[in-house]
């Protein structure tokens, strides 16, 4: 975990994150897309890769058990539907793998970070699940965020991605996310379960 954190086992004890390298971190600036469902759903119905990307918003909605209900329909539509678990994703090790595997979604479309990133950018879709550090690129791009140098699931490499939470704050790591301003993703505001579950109704065409 240390590992997966860039941080020493006390900082991780702790709970704190380092104030990178010393200058103030980059500021967070551009303009925010919004997406409806509706137009999630025409995103993922336009996809053939899909990517799912479940952090610790998911398991607060606890929208692990729609969430497996979407990618049955996804996956009879033919199109390739796979899960990226960071290592530090949630709270817990392996918190999302236990959420995913309660909701009995295959194991073997749930793949670690290290198996995944690489086929990012042939990606058409990247759904990110209430999940915040673990897709913030300025850990690899901002010398000075205090997250600076953490591994992280380069989602914005994707096609397009949508980012699924209640707003615009942080998370864990207290580091604003300019992943949520770039060109190519667009923000799905609301509770994971809610709109999870909004976008099952309208994928099965209720
Ligand atoms: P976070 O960076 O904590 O982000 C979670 C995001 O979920 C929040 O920004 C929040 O945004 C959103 N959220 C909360 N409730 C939601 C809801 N009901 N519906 C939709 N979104 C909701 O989570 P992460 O990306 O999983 O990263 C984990 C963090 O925890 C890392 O910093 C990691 O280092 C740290 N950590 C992990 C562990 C282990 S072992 N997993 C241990 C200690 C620390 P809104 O408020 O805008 O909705």
């Amino acid at each position: 975990m240390c590992a997966a954190m860039n941080r020493s086992f006390i900082s991780v004890i702790l709970g704190g994150f380092g104030g990178g390298g010393g200058g103030p971190a980059a500021a967070v600036e551009g303009t925010v897309t919004e997406f409806s469902v509706d137009d999630t759903v025409d995103m993922l119905d336009e996809a053939n890769s899909i990517v799912i990307v479940p952090g610790y918003g998911m398991a607060v909605a606890q929208a692990q058990h729609s969430l497996a209900e979407v990618v049955k329909i996804l996956t009879a539509k033919n199109k390739q539907v796979r899960f990226a678990i960071h290592p530090v994703a949630g709270r817990l090790p392996g918190h999302m793998n236990v959420l995913l595997a309660e909701a009995n979604v295959p194991y073997d479309i749930v793949l670690e970070m290290d198996e995944l990133n690489d086929d990012l950018p042939q990606t058409d879709a990247v759904l990110v699940i209430g999940a915040n550090d673990i897709v913030n690129p300025a850990a690899l791009e901002d010398p000075n965020s205090p997250i600076a140098g953490m591994p992280v699931l380069e989602v914005w490499s994707a096609a397009n991605c949508v980012v699924m939470k209640r707003g615009l704050a942080t998370g864990y790591a207290g580091v604003d996310n300019p992943l949520f301003y770039k060109d190519n993703t667009q923000m799905l505001f609301g509770d994971a379960k809610k709109n999870v579950d909004a976008i099952l109704r309208a994928l099965q065409g209720n």
